[in-house]
């Protein structure tokens, strides 16, 4: 009886996971997209989960609520494969409470002093959420909201574009901004992000991707033996809350330097609440270029980052504490699942490297621009390049 209950539940379990999936073969390699639902938010919208699998066997899950990734997975240097990204279970651990685990953040991402900032002679007052200061967007950002997805693929790559129209007034920035962000994951083994947005008001915007990574596997402990380098020469210096003080300062011969590859944890303790920067990368113009390259040595996974953006925020995790228990979650008794090991994201379990423009530009007038004007696209592509060493 009990071994005709398993055998009826694995093949419910099969058919669950390849039921509902498209496999696409180009020139031999084969290529996937799943799409399953994931559950409801509280004013019952529905949120599914796609899983997007390249012809190396890479794996992104993302699901519609936040454009959240909810797991990475990539080959060490003996080709095994493990997620490499921070998060949860389940759609309401997401909801309940998450220091934006793989989100998609806006329509600004990091702060904007005591939330406001004056456009054409108007002062706009935005949600404050983090003290006296607006983060990620407010009280309902990017990442809280439900996405509208549509699966897509070529020859190379499989993708997932996401869009989302925010409305003239939402946290209180002015203007409808209509947005896409397609995730594509490709056979070269990259994720690339792409963000496009357009306004019917002048406004101001400022998007990136929130994950959490940690190249030893999402449940390895702490990140402080990972090398970084970040192609920067300068950084912005912040005060007590964060807030950029609005001078460029150069990173030599202090602890913010990572123009060679630093372990992350050599010089933390000279950082006063480890690092939570924005770095000025070293570039002319808005092309496509290295901004960090990070390196695991003990499994040799190696993720570098392309972008078109002129900064990158450097977070070390700092204000993780444990108490955010993540994935594997005990399940209630099953037949078929083995116990899991609950993972616990203590401090420094993860680094976050996000692909900005700089915190606080409406107020200030020396960094580069986040306005964005009626007529005009608002474009942002990072790469994130996957390999071993
Ligand atoms: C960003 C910020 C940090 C922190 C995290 C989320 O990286 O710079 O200060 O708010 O997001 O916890």
């Amino acid at each position: 009886m009990r071994t005709r209950y398993i055998t009826i539940l694995s093949a419910l379990a099969v058919f669950l996971m390849f039921g509902c999936k498209e496999s696409i073969r180009y020139g031999g390699k084969k290529m996937s997209i799943k799409k399953e639902a994931f559950g409801k938010t509280a004013d019952d919208k529905n949120v599914d989960l796609y899983t997007l699998t390249n012809a190396n066997g890479l794996k992104a899950e993302i699901m519609t609520y936040g454009g959240i990734v909810t797991s990475l997975q990539v080959p060490d240097r003996d080709s095994n494969l493990a997620d490499i990204v921070l998060g949860y279970d389940t759609l309401n651990e997401y909801i309940k409470a998450s220091p934006y685990f793989g989100a998609i953040v806006g329509r600004y991402g990091n702060r904007i002093a005591k939330g406001r900032f004056t456009l054409n002679g108007v002062e706009y007052t935005l949600a404050t959420n983090n003290g006296e200061n607006h983060l990620h967007g407010g009280i309902k950002g990017f990442d809280k909201v439900v996405w509208n997805a549509e699966p897509m693929q070529d020859d190379n790559s499989v993708s997932l574009k996401l869009t989302y129209r925010s409305r003239d007034g939402e946290e209180g920035y002015p203007g409808n901004l209509s947005c896409t962000i397609t995730y594509t994951l490709t056979n070269n083994n990259e994720l690339k992000i792409s963000y496009e947005a357009e306004t019917d008001k002048t406004t101001v915007i400022n998007l990136t991707h929130h994950s959490y990574f940690n190249l030893a596997g999402h449940d390895s402990g702490d990140i402080l033996g990972h090398e970084l380098m970040l192609n920067a020469d300068h950084f912005t210096p912040v005060d007590e809350g964060l807030i950029p003080t609005g001078e460029i300062k150069p990173v030599k011969d202090t602890p913010m330097d990572f123009t060679k590859p630093m372990p992350i944890g050599s010089r933390i303790a000279e950082v006063k609440g480890g690092y939570d920067h924005n770095y000025v990368l070293n570039k002319p113009d808005d092309s496509l270029t290295l901004a960090a390259s990070v390196y695991e040595p003990k499994t040799g996974r190696v993720m570098e980052i392309f972008t078109t953006e002129p900064g990158i925020q450097f977070y070390s995790g700092n204000f993780l504490d444990g108490s955010n228990k993540g994935k594997g979650a005990p399940v209630p008794a099953s037949p078929v699942q083995a116990p899991q090991v609950q993972a616990v994201y203590n401090k420094h379990n993860g680094f976050c490297l996000e692909t900005q423009h700089f915190p606080d530009s409406p107020n200030k007038p020396n960094f580069p621009s986040v306005v964005l004007k009626p007529g005009e696209k608002y474009t942002h592509l990072t790469v994130h390049k996957f390999s071993v060493r």
